[in-house]
């Protein structure tokens, strides 16, 4: 019987949950939670047993224990572990097994002895694994069980590697990985063809057993699956859901993690409001969707009926506040992003003056200009605006390597053909030839290898951006250096990556800066390149004065899109602006057909920005506004 909820807010979620504000500050709760478990058994004179969890969930946590072990004296020598999982087959020594992945991230740097330390064995013939698995939970069941299991929650719901279908009283045992799960795994193994199929992991069963069981969660990746977790019905279908029937459960949770939880999602449904102009906006267009009606035909009784009782007797009539939100949604279109001159901007997003502003593009990947907002970035160029676009990062990591060889055979033959000695080039060809053929799955390329896949990145973006309209002397590469690492994980950004930016910015002095804000992006260069932009902005903002008349614009990506209540520019496409748009987008040959980073969305990236921007478009339909064939949309950042 899970325990009460007493709570009005909390009614739609079964399970008990706290949300701290980030990540770093949630990790740090979890690992003092378990060094409290380590301490109180050390008191008693008895061992502490831990399951725990691999993954990019618990690294933070990990981190903390490590440091609490550095320096605080925190000791592991009463400690026993279970992991939750491995691959199989896998070998303990491969960089993606989850023995590894316990080495590196933790017990290389604590003092826990190596015979107390338990991960699933992915070396066993298959005929030992049934019997392998049986010993394992005889192992717990023998210490007495687990005191504390932490887990993740995979997409699918999984726990452990129980996948949707996994019985509630399943055992440790050899399982098949739902696909899902593997494509998340595929940047681990450089590609999901190289991800195995079959893992062995601890039941729902032998989870469930545990003392206590804290499953954390960070990012809106993770949003759906937890909502689904935390307020959906107990099924098979979502793994998780199983944790409800636990008493000992607590779901810890950043809050881009716990968004879609009603009481933040859609606070009104369970509390009094404080109705402020956002709010108020996203709960209208809720009710709008909600109800399938434009805005301005939704009544009294229909608040009443959906949680906004409290919201029409306060700002009442219904009316009104339809009228107000509905004026303010059609605020936020403009076919002028760079401002309309002599046209009275008071309700308009940008700002009438200076008429002809310097706008800079700033594309992390050498596409994402033109798959984001390339019909904005056209309408700018066409309006006179004096438009940069900056590359932020080379994006070589995203070039097939037969791609490779085929522009150093196209170098070959024109350096034969105007009679030079291309034996040099041949003799490096011959080396990369013999590279690519040997390479290993996720193996780093060298230099030249390196060097050609930005070559072919930035020949792609030059001519997204002329065909855009831009002079050659306006479209800039910058190569930051934190991105060079050859491998989807990067550096920490550095000052050489900010001062690379302060020199573009110094040079143009832009009133209007677009930037990525797209922050879903798979590998998170997204961000990174976001944070640099404002870094360097704030330190400008202290000794230039231009920097206090630049807007900064986020746009976002191929991987989703702002919600409409956020959305504060919508830049509508004609249908002809979408075919040259489209245009743009064909010059990243490199990234067309099957891109080498594809996300888990099948389409191809300018299918994704016409049906994401045809969406935005029919959203506003929806809402009862213009019927327009596409939109671009943007959101001020205000820094
Ligand atoms: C890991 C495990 C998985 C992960 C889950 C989330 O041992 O069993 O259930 O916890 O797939 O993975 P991350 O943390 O990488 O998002």
């Amino acid at each position: 019987m899970a325990r009460l909820n007493l709570l009005e807010e909390t009614r739609y979620e079964k399970l008990a949950v706290t949300v701290y504000p980030d990540q770093q500050t949630a990790s740090k709760k979890v690992a003092a939670r378990i060094a409290d478990v380590i301490r109180g058994k050390q008191a008693s004179g008895e061992k502490a047993v831990l399951g725990l969890a691999t993954g990019v969930t618990p690294i933070r946590v990990y981190n903390e224990l490590v440091r609490l072990h550095k320096e605080e004296g925190l000791s592991f020598k009463n400690v026993i572990t279970f992991n939750l999982d491995e691959y199989y087959p896998m070998k303990p020594d491969a960089a993606q097994s989850y023995v590894t992945f316990m080495y590196e991230n933790l017990f290389s740097h604590i003092d826990i002895e190596k015979a107390n330390v338990h991960i699933p064995d992915g070396t066993l013939a298959a005929d030992d694994v049934a019997e392998w698995c049986l010993n394992y939970e005889k192992q717990i069941e023998a210490l007495g069980g687990l005191d504390l299991q932490i887990l993740g929650i995979g997409r699918t719901g999984h726990i452990g590697f129980n996948e949707p279908g996994s019985a509630p009283n399943s055992g440790t045992r050899l399982v098949t990985l739902d696909d899902l799960t593997r494509a998340d795994a595929a940047r681990d193994f450089g590609g999901k063809a190289n991800v195995p199929t079959k893992a062995i992991t601890m039941g729902v069963g032998t989870i469930f057993k545990a003392r206590e069981i804290i499953l954390m969660a960070w990012s809106k990746k993770k949003a759906p699956i937890i909502k689904k977790a935390i307020e959906g019905e107990i099924s098979g279908e979502v793994p998780a859901t199983y944790l409800q029937l636990s008493d000992n459960v607590e779901f810890v949770l950043d809050e881009d993690a716990a968004s879609d939880l009603t009481r933040f999602d859609t606070p009104w449904l369970v509390k009094d409001c404080i109705w402020d102009t956002q709010l108020k906006k996203k709960a209208v267009i809720w009710l709008a969707c909600e109800l399938k009606k434009p805005i301005l035909k939704l009544t009294e009784e229909d608040y009443n009926t959906h949680g906004m009782a409290q919201l029409a007797v306060e700002q009442g009539p219904v009316y009104n506040i339809n009228i107000d939100i509905f004026n303010q949604i059609q605020h936020t279109i403009t076919g002028w992003p760079g401002g309309k001159p002599g046209a009275d901007d008071s309700q308009r997003p940008e700002r009438m003056e200076p008429a002809k502003k310097r706008s800079i593009v700033f594309s992390p990947h050498p596409d994402d200009d033109v798959i984001s907002m390339g019909g904005t970035f056209i309408r700018l160029v066409d309006q006179g605006h004096d438009v940069h676009v900056a590359y932020q990062t080379s994006g070589n990591t995203a070039v097939w390597d037969d791609d490779v060889l085929r522009y150093m055979e196209f170098a070959i033959d024109f350096e034969g053909s105007i009679g030079k000695d291309n034996s040099q080039l041949k003799s490096i060809y011959d080396d990369m030839r013999q590279f690519i053929e040997a390479k290993q799955p996720n193996q780093i390329d060298t230099k030249e290898i390196r060097d050609v896949k930005g070559f072919i990145r930035k020949t792609e973006a030059i001519s997204g951006a002329r065909y855009a309209g831009l002079q050659d002397d306006h479209i800039h590469f910058m190569a930051l250096p934190f991105y060079e690492t050859g491998k989807t994980q990067k550096n920490s950004v550095g000052e050489e990556d900010i001062r690379l930016t302060i020199e573009l910015l110094q040079k143009v002095k832009p009133q209007q800066i677009f930037a990525a804000g797209d922050f879903a992006d798979p590998h998170g260069t997204h961000v990174v390149c976001f944070n640099i932009i404002v870094a360097a902005l704030e330190r400008l903002k202290a000794t230039e004065d231009w920097v206090n008349d630049c807007w900064l614009w986020m746009y976002r990506g191929a991987w989703h899109e702002f919600e409409t209540h956020e959305i504060e520019m919508a830049v509508p496409l004609s249908p002809q602006e979408v075919v040259r748009k489209r245009n743009a987008i064909f010059k990243h040959q490199s990234q067309k057909d099957r891109p080498v980073f594809p996300g888990d969305d099948a389409r191809e990236f300018w299918v994704r920005a016409e049906d994401r921007n045809r969406e935005t478009a029919k959203r506003y339909d929806d809402l009862g506004l213009a019927e327009y064939e596409a939109m671009e949309a943007f959101v001020r950042y205000k820094f």
